[in-house]
């Protein structure tokens, strides 16, 4: 493991890095000492086909040369391409899209349209995660990264996860005055716990009782990570705005929302716009991105993910493992996942603790079936460490 320089140059927002990275291949990360590390956290689900793939080398390069920016008083090749790729993938020729740079600033977009419908209320997601912006983190139903940045947008309210029945009833409070239901269709941030059957579908006919707009965001689980192009597909539901980011161009920023019907058209000249949105170097990446993950690609994810299921689920201090595709989460007996990823380190594999119980796993998607082996080798010796850590703390003191 590295020994940390000092970063006393960055704003303290992150607390202290574990690792100086310098570079990188395929689901393999090497640190400024030379040490290697096999990445099952993707830089969060954004790596989507790894460190130095060639397509987004060559599509970057290229692009470059050519145009790095142009302002949004102009369009460009990229960003028409990349908008009718990801129509094509919603499968809704009525859609449009706006881009713009990262999750965040989607989720403020489509909290920006749910006010041009007229209404003011939003339902979010108890332990939903949308965002750190101001707009985003209204929509965030995480008390503790609130708290401090209150009085946030008003109009916001938060049902149980899962909870139809809550939700009719919050509705129904004003329901000439809810413009949107927001939710995820796997929370990621607070542990990779998928909504329960049947939810989506519920949100769906709500909002179609209603007259709401169904938004789902599709920021972690979008791009195929959980084994088809959008999650919400595997519930055959059809929202009205989908928000991606992370994983779109494999690591370059990009933001974009979706939207059909009449939520397509509520943006009009003036009332929405970013300088960096639609970036044609950005979208050259997105462009790479699209071309690889079509539905075979799709299938492997989801056979990938049940080989890290198949490996870990015996292990003694795993519980369960939950998630879909290569958004994973290992729910461990004990409250050690911060000591998993410590000890992931020392043993040369890259984990995140996604709450005190829970190791994320959200590897790139090109990874291969012999890393995935290695990993699961890596991640016994991990569980093997925490297993001792239990052990020796539940000791009789002597
Ligand atoms: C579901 C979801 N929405 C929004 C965001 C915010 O995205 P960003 O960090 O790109 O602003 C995240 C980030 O983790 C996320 O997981």
């Amino acid at each position: 493991m590295t020994n940390m320089p000092p970063a006393d140059d960055l704003m303290n927002t992150y607390g202290d890095f574990s690792l100086e990275l310098v570079s990188g291949e395929g689901a393999w990360l090497i640190d400024a000492e030379g040490h290697r590390y096999l990445d099952l956290l993707a830089g969060i689900a954004v790596a989507s086909l790894g460190q130095g793939h060639t397509a987004i080398i060559e599509a970057v390069t290229e692009q470059i040369r050519h145009l790095t920016h142009t302002s949004n008083f102009f369009t460009h090749r990229p960003e028409l391409d990349v908008a009718r790729l990801l129509i094509d993938r919603f499968g809704q020729n009525d859609a449009k899209v706006f881009f713009c740079n990262s999750g965040t600033e989607a989720n403020e977009a489509a909290l920006k349209l749910s006010r041009l419908t007229g209404k003011k209320r939003i339902l979010a997601a108890v332990s939903g995660f949308h965002g750190r912006t101001m707009g985003a983190l209204s929509l965030t139903g995480q008390p503790d990264k609130r708290a401090a940045f209150e009085p946030l947008v008003p109009g916001v309210e938060f049902y149980p996860y899962g909870d139809a029945r809550y939700l009719r009833a919050l509705i129904e409070v004003n329901p000439a005055d809810t413009a949107a239901i927001i939710l995820e269709p796997i929370q990621g941030e607070t542990g990779v716990i998928p909504a329960p059957a049947g939810f989506l579908r519920a949100v769906r006919e709500l909002c179609d009782e209603f007259g709401l707009l169904m938004i789902v965001d599709e920021v972690q689980t979008g791009v195929g990570r959980t084994g088809t192009f959008f999650a919400h597909s595997d519930d055959g539901v059809v929202p009205d705005v989908v928000t991606m980011a992370k994983g779109l161009a494999g690591g370059l920023p990009i933001g974009a929302v979706l939207a059909r019907g009449q939520a397509a058209t509520l943006f009009t000249p003036g009332s929405h716009g970013t300088t960096f949105g639609g970036n044609p170097v950005s979208c050259a990446a997105a462009r790479a991105v699209l071309s690889t993950i079509d539905s075979d690609f799709c299938h492997r994810i989801r056979v990938k993910g049940q080989r890290f299921i198949d490996g870990l689920s015996s292990h003694r201090v795993v519980s369960a493992v939950r998630g879909r595709g290569l958004m994973l989460g290992v729910v461990l007996t004990h409250a050690c996942a911060k000591q998993a990823v410590k000890s992931g380190l020392s043993h040369g594999v890259i984990l995140n603790a996604t709450s005190e119980d829970v190791v994320r796993l959200t590897p790139p998607l090109v990874i291969s079936d012999e890393d995935i082996d290695e990993a699961i080798t890596r991640l016994w010796a991990v569980f093997d460490d925490v297993d001792e850590g239990i052990t020796k703390r539940s000791a009789p003191a002597v």
